[in-house]
């Protein structure tokens, strides 16, 4: 398929990159091997999203429950992490990508928060894709806080579910339009549980170091065929209110009777 014939109405793409430590055990591997073959994938994808003009990739890289992993494992991600930006830099830079971390990076080395808040000021203008990385992150969390700064702002006041999504940590990312997950689960994890309200979703297989950009070019597609209907009824199917619906023991009945 070419990338100029692949037309798509999707702004938000929310990713659960899972099956990592799998894929490692299936090839009697270290689970740690598998994240280091996915991180590459994380660099085909993201300039896939940038090349299809998606507005917004948000990535599931570490939740606040994968602190509970063993401490080598944690390393092992958080230096993923700072390799991984100061590989990708440059062409995020070029690329004119607009990079954030979404979630708690205090318990970080210190030299990748440094890496993290030079990445995010030097993109700040940036008018591109909107990359985020979610990183220490937890969905219930994100909530909480959402809540917490409105109360501190408006005390008294009850909080709207537009107040709650415009105090979210990064609210211009706005809602997600599909969500994927990698690795055979079907489970959000604690990811965007605010934003995935109407989410498409799409559960794969493929365990996220084999995931390819044909396989996200694909899910791409067959999303941008189904219809969202966010509670309402399809265009197409809008009844006249005297339109016969049934026919009962020789009796008509229309929409207006019941
Ligand atoms: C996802 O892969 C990466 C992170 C959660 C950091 P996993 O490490 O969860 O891989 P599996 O699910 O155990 O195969
Ligand atoms: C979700 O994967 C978190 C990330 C991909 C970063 P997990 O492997 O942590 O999720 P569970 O434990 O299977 O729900
Ligand atoms: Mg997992």
């Amino acid at each position: 398929m070419s990338l100029e014939n692949l037309q798509h109405n999707i702004n938000h793409v929310a990713i659960i990159m899972d099956g990592n430590g799998r894929w490692a055990k299936m090839r009697s591997h270290p689970r740690v091997w598998g994240h280091v073959r996915g991180t590459s994938v994380v660099s085909d994808i993201v300039q896939e999203a940038d090349d299809l003009k998606i507005k917004s990739l948000t990535m599931y890289a570490f939740s606040s429950e994968n602190w509970s992993r063993p401490q080598t494992e944690v390393r092992v991600l958080f230096n993923l992490l700072y390799k991984f930006l100061r590989k990708e830099r440059e062409r995020i830079l070029k690329n004119n990508i607009r990079f954030r971390i979404m979630g708690d990076v205090t318990n970080l080395p210190v030299q990748t928060q440094t890496l993290i808040s030079q990445l995010e000021q030097e993109t700040f203008y940036n008018t591109g894709l909107n990359l985020t990385f979610a990183f220490g992150y937890g969905g219930r969390a994100e909530i909480a806080f959402a809540i917490n700064k409105f109360i501190a702002e408006n005390p008294g006041k009850k909080i709207t579910d537009e107040d709650l999504s415009s105090n979210l940590m990064i609210p211009e990312l706005g809602d997600v339009d599909l969500l994927i997950r990698t690795g055979g689960d079907h489970r959000v994890s604690n990811f965007m549980l605010w934003q995935i309200a109407y989410a498409e979703m799409f559960f794969t297989d493929t365990k996220w170091p084999d995931f390819t950009v044909t396989e996200f070019r694909y899910i791409i597609e067959q999303i941008s065929k189904r219809e969202r209907r966010f509670g309402a009824i399809s265009a197409t199917d809008n009844l006249a209110s005297n339109i016969i619906i049934a026919r009962e023991n020789q009796k008509i009945i229309r929409v207006q009777d019941v």
